[in-house]
Protein backbone atom coordinates (compact mmCIF):
# COMPACT_ATOMS: atom_id res chain seq x y z
CA UNK A 1 0.00 0.00 0.00
CA UNK A 2 1.16 3.39 -0.78
CA UNK A 3 0.77 5.89 1.77
CA UNK A 4 0.10 9.92 0.64
CA UNK A 5 2.23 12.23 3.00
CA UNK A 6 0.62 15.45 3.70
CA UNK A 7 2.11 18.71 3.59
CA UNK A 8 3.41 18.27 7.62
CA UNK A 9 4.60 14.93 6.86
CA UNK A 10 6.59 16.02 3.78
CA UNK A 11 7.81 19.10 6.05
CA UNK A 12 9.27 16.43 8.89
CA UNK A 13 10.76 14.52 5.97
CA UNK A 14 12.47 17.49 4.51
CA UNK A 15 13.66 17.83 7.87
CA UNK A 16 15.09 14.50 8.11
CA UNK A 17 16.35 14.37 4.91
CA UNK A 18 18.34 17.61 5.33
CA UNK A 19 20.15 15.91 8.73
CA UNK A 20 20.89 13.13 5.67
CA UNK A 21 22.11 15.76 3.03
CA UNK A 22 24.50 17.06 6.23
CA UNK A 23 26.05 13.70 6.97
CA UNK A 24 26.94 12.91 3.55
CA UNK A 25 28.43 16.92 3.43
CA UNK A 26 30.73 15.71 6.72
CA UNK A 27 31.50 12.27 5.36
CA UNK A 28 33.04 13.59 1.09
CA UNK A 29 35.27 15.76 4.38
CA UNK A 30 36.51 12.72 5.80
CA UNK A 31 37.08 10.58 2.69
CA UNK A 32 40.89 10.43 1.81
CA UNK A 33 43.70 7.67 1.40
CA UNK A 34 44.11 5.74 4.30
CA UNK A 35 40.86 6.30 6.19
CA UNK A 36 39.32 3.23 7.18
CA UNK A 37 35.44 2.36 6.44
CA UNK A 38 34.48 2.10 9.99
CA UNK A 39 36.11 5.32 11.15
CA UNK A 40 33.42 7.06 8.39
CA UNK A 41 30.98 4.88 9.74
CA UNK A 42 31.97 6.68 13.28
CA UNK A 43 31.64 9.64 11.61
CA UNK A 44 28.27 9.68 10.45
CA UNK A 45 26.99 8.46 13.63
CA UNK A 46 27.95 10.69 15.97
CA UNK A 47 26.92 13.44 13.46
CA UNK A 48 23.13 11.84 12.56
CA UNK A 49 23.26 11.26 16.87
CA UNK A 50 24.29 14.87 17.30
CA UNK A 51 21.55 16.32 15.28
CA UNK A 52 18.95 14.38 17.77
CA UNK A 53 18.31 11.95 14.76
CA UNK A 54 18.82 8.08 14.41
CA UNK A 55 20.51 6.38 12.73
CA UNK A 56 18.10 3.85 10.72
CA UNK A 57 20.33 1.64 8.90
CA UNK A 58 21.32 0.19 12.88
CA UNK A 59 19.94 -3.21 13.80
CA UNK A 60 17.38 -2.47 10.44
CA UNK A 61 16.81 -6.26 9.95
CA UNK A 62 19.84 -7.01 11.90
CA UNK A 63 22.28 -4.61 10.23
CA UNK A 64 24.95 -4.05 12.52
CA UNK A 65 26.35 -0.53 11.48
CA UNK A 66 25.15 2.88 11.29
CA UNK A 67 25.04 3.42 7.69
CA UNK A 68 26.55 1.33 4.56
CA UNK A 69 29.91 1.63 2.58
CA UNK A 70 30.76 0.23 -0.71
CA UNK A 71 33.88 0.00 -1.92
CA UNK A 72 34.60 -0.29 -5.97
CA UNK A 73 33.22 -3.58 -6.86
CA UNK A 74 31.03 -3.60 -3.66
CA UNK A 75 27.32 -2.34 -4.78
CA UNK A 76 25.40 -2.18 -2.08
CA UNK A 77 25.39 -2.78 2.06
CA UNK A 78 28.58 -3.15 2.38
CA UNK A 79 29.32 -3.21 6.16
CA UNK A 80 31.99 -0.47 7.65
CA UNK A 81 35.06 -2.31 8.70
CA UNK A 82 39.00 -2.18 8.90
CA UNK A 83 39.28 -1.43 4.98
CA UNK A 84 41.64 0.95 4.16
CA UNK A 85 40.93 3.35 1.30
CA UNK A 86 43.14 3.89 -1.22
CA UNK A 87 44.42 5.96 -4.37
CA UNK A 88 41.63 5.43 -7.00
CA UNK A 89 38.87 3.81 -5.07
CA UNK A 90 35.47 5.06 -5.22
CA UNK A 91 33.34 5.17 -2.07
CA UNK A 92 29.49 4.96 -2.03
CA UNK A 93 27.85 6.18 1.47
CA UNK A 94 24.08 5.25 1.54
CA UNK A 95 22.93 7.22 5.10
CA UNK A 96 19.21 6.50 6.53
CA UNK A 97 18.37 8.57 9.32
CA UNK A 98 14.74 8.68 11.14
CA UNK A 99 14.13 12.48 12.52
CA UNK A 100 10.66 13.06 13.98
CA UNK A 101 9.07 9.96 12.84
CA UNK A 102 9.89 10.11 9.07
CA UNK A 103 13.04 8.88 7.38
CA UNK A 104 15.48 10.02 4.88
CA UNK A 105 17.55 7.91 2.59
CA UNK A 106 20.55 9.04 0.40
CA UNK A 107 23.49 7.54 -1.29
CA UNK A 108 26.60 9.63 -2.89
CA UNK A 109 29.68 7.81 -4.72
CA UNK A 110 32.72 9.70 -3.54
CA UNK A 111 36.22 9.56 -5.54
CA UNK A 112 39.40 8.87 -3.33
CA UNK A 113 42.44 10.00 -5.00
CA UNK A 114 43.12 9.88 -8.68
CA UNK A 115 39.89 7.59 -10.10
CA UNK A 116 40.46 6.10 -13.61
CA UNK A 117 38.76 7.77 -15.90
CA UNK A 118 36.21 5.16 -16.82
CA UNK A 119 35.62 4.93 -12.63
CA UNK A 120 35.14 8.76 -13.41
CA UNK A 121 32.49 8.36 -16.07
CA UNK A 122 30.76 5.60 -14.65
CA UNK A 123 29.72 7.69 -11.37
CA UNK A 124 28.53 10.94 -13.55
CA UNK A 125 26.55 8.97 -15.49
CA UNK A 126 25.13 7.31 -12.23
CA UNK A 127 24.20 10.70 -10.99
CA UNK A 128 22.80 11.38 -14.52
CA UNK A 129 20.70 8.27 -14.16
CA UNK A 130 19.22 9.40 -11.09
CA UNK A 131 18.05 12.62 -12.94
CA UNK A 132 16.89 11.53 -16.24
CA UNK A 133 14.43 9.30 -13.90
CA UNK A 134 13.00 12.07 -11.95
CA UNK A 135 11.88 13.58 -15.08
CA UNK A 136 9.27 11.24 -14.99
CA UNK A 137 8.46 11.53 -10.99
CA UNK A 138 5.29 13.80 -11.39
CA UNK A 139 1.40 12.47 -11.21
CA UNK A 140 0.45 10.95 -14.50
CA UNK A 141 3.47 8.71 -14.99
CA UNK A 142 4.31 5.38 -13.77
CA UNK A 143 6.94 4.35 -11.81
CA UNK A 144 8.39 2.36 -14.77
CA UNK A 145 8.39 5.52 -16.53
CA UNK A 146 11.45 6.87 -13.87
CA UNK A 147 12.63 3.23 -14.07
CA UNK A 148 12.55 3.11 -18.17
CA UNK A 149 14.45 6.38 -18.32
CA UNK A 150 17.43 5.55 -15.25
CA UNK A 151 18.11 2.37 -17.67
CA UNK A 152 18.38 3.82 -20.85
CA UNK A 153 20.55 6.49 -20.07
CA UNK A 154 22.94 3.83 -18.37
CA UNK A 155 22.49 1.18 -21.12
CA UNK A 156 23.07 4.49 -23.60
CA UNK A 157 26.60 4.22 -21.93
CA UNK A 158 27.10 0.47 -21.90
CA UNK A 159 27.11 -0.14 -18.30
CA UNK A 160 24.85 -2.40 -16.68
CA UNK A 161 21.78 -1.87 -14.57
CA UNK A 162 21.80 -4.10 -11.33
CA UNK A 163 18.45 -6.06 -10.92
CA UNK A 164 18.60 -7.37 -7.69
CA UNK A 165 18.17 -4.04 -5.82
CA UNK A 166 15.43 -1.61 -6.36
CA UNK A 167 14.53 1.97 -5.02
CA UNK A 168 11.44 2.54 -3.05
CA UNK A 169 8.83 4.10 -0.72
CA UNK A 170 10.07 5.70 1.98
CA UNK A 171 8.46 7.66 4.89
CA UNK A 172 7.42 6.70 8.44
CA UNK A 173 9.53 3.19 7.51
CA UNK A 174 12.52 3.08 5.62
CA UNK A 175 11.01 0.83 2.69
CA UNK A 176 7.73 1.20 1.99
CA UNK A 177 5.64 0.45 -1.20
CA UNK A 178 6.25 1.02 -4.41
CA UNK A 179 9.07 -0.80 -5.52
CA UNK A 180 11.10 1.67 -8.10
CA UNK A 181 13.18 -0.38 -9.76
CA UNK A 182 16.15 0.99 -12.12
CA UNK A 183 14.94 -1.12 -15.21
CA UNK A 184 11.74 -1.74 -17.00
CA UNK A 185 9.53 -4.01 -14.64
CA UNK A 186 5.83 -4.57 -15.99
CA UNK A 187 5.05 -4.97 -12.04
CA UNK A 188 6.01 -1.02 -11.84
CA UNK A 189 2.90 -0.04 -12.77
CA UNK A 190 1.14 2.12 -10.27
CA UNK A 191 0.40 5.98 -11.08
CA UNK A 192 2.49 8.77 -9.27
CA UNK A 193 0.41 10.99 -7.31
CA UNK A 194 1.37 14.31 -4.95
CA UNK A 195 2.59 13.69 -1.66
CA UNK A 196 4.47 10.13 -2.69
CA UNK A 197 7.78 9.88 -1.34
CA UNK A 198 10.02 7.57 -2.41
CA UNK A 199 14.11 6.73 -2.74
CA UNK A 200 15.01 6.42 -6.48
CA UNK A 201 18.33 4.92 -6.49
CA UNK A 202 20.03 3.94 -9.54
CA UNK A 203 23.20 1.05 -9.29
CA UNK A 204 24.91 0.59 -12.11
CA UNK A 205 27.83 -1.72 -12.85
CA UNK A 206 30.83 -0.61 -15.20
CA UNK A 207 31.14 -4.44 -16.21
CA UNK A 208 28.29 -7.27 -16.19
CA UNK A 209 25.00 -6.27 -14.02
CA UNK A 210 25.32 -9.86 -12.48
CA UNK A 211 26.09 -9.77 -8.37
CA UNK A 212 27.10 -11.78 -5.73
CA UNK A 213 25.75 -11.69 -2.13
CA UNK A 214 28.33 -12.42 0.50
CA UNK A 215 28.47 -14.73 3.10
CA UNK A 216 27.48 -12.07 5.75
CA UNK A 217 24.33 -11.26 4.72
CA UNK A 218 24.63 -8.07 2.90
CA UNK A 219 27.65 -7.16 1.04
CA UNK A 220 26.43 -7.39 -2.47
CA UNK A 221 29.36 -7.43 -5.21
CA UNK A 222 29.80 -7.56 -8.55
CA UNK A 223 30.57 -10.77 -10.14
CA UNK A 224 33.34 -9.81 -12.21
CA UNK A 225 34.74 -7.80 -9.76
CA UNK A 226 34.55 -4.31 -11.62
CA UNK A 227 33.35 -1.32 -9.94
CA UNK A 228 29.74 -0.25 -9.30
CA UNK A 229 28.47 3.27 -8.63
CA UNK A 230 25.40 4.56 -6.61
CA UNK A 231 23.73 7.64 -6.56
CA UNK A 232 20.02 8.17 -4.49
CA UNK A 233 17.81 10.97 -3.08
CA UNK A 234 14.97 10.81 -1.21
CA UNK A 235 12.00 12.72 -3.51
CA UNK A 236 8.24 14.14 -2.67
CA UNK A 237 5.95 14.22 -5.58
CA UNK A 238 4.05 16.84 -5.79
CA UNK A 239 1.53 19.02 -8.52
CA UNK A 240 4.71 20.50 -10.32
CA UNK A 241 8.34 19.49 -9.48
CA UNK A 242 9.18 17.13 -7.60
CA UNK A 243 10.63 17.61 -4.11
CA UNK A 244 14.79 16.88 -3.40
CA UNK A 245 14.35 15.85 -0.04
CA UNK A 246 18.35 15.00 0.85
CA UNK A 247 19.48 17.55 -1.75
CA UNK A 248 19.17 21.09 -1.94
CA UNK A 249 21.53 21.45 -5.38
CA UNK A 250 19.34 23.25 -7.89
CA UNK A 251 17.80 20.88 -10.46
CA UNK A 252 19.98 20.53 -13.80
N1 LIG B 1 19.46 2.78 1.42
C1 LIG B 1 19.56 1.38 1.72
C2 LIG B 1 18.40 0.67 1.09
O1 LIG B 1 17.48 1.32 0.65
C3 LIG B 1 19.58 1.25 3.20
C4 LIG B 1 19.90 -0.07 3.66
S1 LIG B 1 19.98 -0.02 5.38
C5 LIG B 1 20.36 -1.61 5.77
O2 LIG B 1 18.37 -0.55 0.96
F1 LIG B 1 20.33 -1.64 7.03
F2 LIG B 1 19.46 -2.44 5.24
F3 LIG B 1 21.54 -1.89 5.29
CO1 LIG C 1 17.29 3.35 -0.37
Amino acid sequence: MITIKSAQDIERMRAAGKVVEDTLKRLEKSVRIGVTTEELNRVAEEYIRSRGAYPTCLNYNGYPKAICISVNEVVVHGIPGPRKLKDGDIVSCDVCATLNGFVGDATRTFLVGNVAEETRKLVEVTKECFYKGIEFARPGYRVSDISKAIQSHAESHGYGVVRELTGHGVGRSLHEDPEVPNFYSPRARQRLEAGMTIAVEPMITLGSREVWQLDDGWTVTTRDGKPAAHYENTIAITDGDPILLTCSEALV
